[in-house]
């Protein structure tokens, strides 16, 4: 097979293969292994690395990717893939995103797309009703949390230089001082990756505690600064208080960020609301789409108090074959970073339509609960410790055995977590927990039942215990 254009007539056939396979997968994902055995020799396995010179055609292609590459993926889709803190797709988002990639829309603009541009807005909009934010509030659709991180903290990074006089998006930083950056120990390494892109250097972000701040600010002297409040901490599930945090931010001329990757679905929730309470008083915060909306890789989203921000470093300069949006036909590729989109806001748009506000505060509360009866299953556990209060979804833990030295402790626990993830039931890696080496299983997919969260302490407990009898 050579130019594409020989395999138009397969066109139906390789779609109808790709579906059946698909169809197939997720059929037997429930009671799957969430790393299939053999995983790590089969992706070393698949794929040559030299190029084809003679292309076998779309047919033999997929029949190559279904029967030797899905046997090299994690059943992350699945409802027992508990590491970092991954969803799944629902059902109408699963199958709006095959849709999105059929209409291969370029989401820059109504003219690129007037489906997603109009998507776009109303996905955004019913996000703010979801999460309870301001609809004045500026939005855009991202890749993940960490690029929501850039586009909403590149809107702070303009508003603390225009206090100064400073256009920096025009004139570079050159003439202004290091960014002040105020966050908390719980601040995700991707907002700093974020503050490094954008060039106010890793170094300059400090670390404190929430009683902190105020000393913090005050010694400022009134120049402005950028305070970053966490929403859901990923090892422990710690919040940080964003009410406080906002008030004193905005005494003391600061910008409150709040990183919420999937601690702004607290919001959601009938169970613990609270923990996200101020949100609404920040001038930027940010969600993933991936992560606890349940929709395909990737998404994610940044909101701005002021939309108008948005634009100083994203919108496109002296291209005249771009055209400007306005407030009824919105460019979004002007509010983010990329220019040329994926039209994400199709499967967002599709799963909130489908499942609305309580579909999404049903599977939120059922999954805090699911989490929470984890949390007491291991405090039930003589042999294991619960290491912070299960807040949300997150349960941080280790594998104490009653009279085993403390000090062997971080290396059994190593031991273990490599046991888990060769296992393969269930899927959690290890995190370091205030100094200790521990579990942070997360529950963020909508498929997990009960059956499937039972399943973290009931394989902790036997893999630990064959360890201890090896040993
Ligand atoms: C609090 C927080 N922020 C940001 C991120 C980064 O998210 P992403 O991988 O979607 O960029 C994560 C990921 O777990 C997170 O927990």
């Amino acid at each position: 097979m050579g130019d594409p254009l020989g395999d138009r007539p397969r066109l139906g056939a390789a779609l109808r293969q790709a579906a059946a396979a698909a169809e197939d997968y997720l059929a037997g994902i429930d009671g799957s292994p969430a790393a299939p055995p053999g995983i790590d020799a089969a992706a070393t396995a698949f794929g040559d690395l030299e190029l084809p010179e003679t292309g076998a055609g779309s047919e033999r292609a997929l029949t190559e990717l279904i029967e030797a590459g899905i046997p090299a993926a994690t059943r992350s889709a699945g409802p027992r893939f508990f590491h970092f803190v991954t969803g799944g797709g629902t059902p109408a988002a699963l199958a709006a995103d095959w849709l999105a990639s059929t209409l291969d829309q370029n989401s820059f603009s109504w003219v690129s797309s007037p489906l997603g541009s109009r998507l776009e807005r109303v996905a955004v909009g019913w996000l703010k009703q979801l999460f309870d934010l301001p609809s004045s509030w500026g939005a855009v659709l991202t890749t993940g949390a960490t690029m929501a991180n850039f586009t909403a903290l590149a809107a702070a990074r303009r508003w603390w230089a225009l206090e100064q006089g400073h256009d920096v998006d025009e004139l570079g930083w050159a003439g202004l001082p290091p960014l002040p950056v105020l966050a908390t120990p719980h601040v995700h390494t991707s907002a700093v990756k974020a503050l490094t892109m954008l060039g106010a250097g890793r170094r300059n972000v400090r670390r404190l505690e929430p009683d902190d701040l105020e000393a913090s600010l005050r010694a400022l002297g009134g120049r402005p600064a950028v305070v970053i409040a966490t929403a859901g901490e990923v090892n422990g599930g710690g919040f940080d208080p964003v009410a406080k945090m906002a008030e004193i931010a905005h005494r003391h001329h600061a910008w409150l960020h709040v990183d919420g990757a999937f601690g702004l679905f607290a919001r959601v929730s009938t169970l613990a609301r609270e923990l996200a309470e101020g949100v609404d008083r920040a001038d930027s915060v940010i969600a993933d789409g991936h992560k606890w909306l349940n929709v395909p890789y990737d998404c994610g989203f940044a909101f701005v108090r002021d939309p108008e921000l948005m634009h100083g470093t994203f919108r496109l300069t002296g291209a005249p074959y771009l055209p400007l949006g306005s407030d009824e036909r919105p460019s979004f590729g002007d509010r983010g970073p990329e220019a040329s989109r994926r039209a994400r806001a199709i499967a967002v748009w599709a799963t909130l339509r489908a499942y609305g506000r309580t579909g999404y505060r049903d599977m939120v509360d059922r999954h805090i609960a699911l989490a929470r009866r984890v949390g007491e299953q291991v405090e039930a556990a003589a042999d294991l410790e619960l290491l912070a209060p299960v807040r949300l979804n997150v349960i941080c833990f280790r594998f104490r055995p009653p009279g085993y030295r403390e000090a062997d402790l971080d290396e059994l626990n190593r031991r273990l977590g490599a046991a888990v993830l060769a296992d393969g039931r269930v899927y959690f890696g290890t995190t370091v927990y205030r100094g200790v080496v521990a579990f942070r299983p997360a529950i963020s997919n909508w498929r997990t039942t009960a059956e499937d969260a039972d399943l973290i302490v009931e394989v902790a407990r036997e893999l630990g215990s064959r360890l201890l009898a090896r040993a």
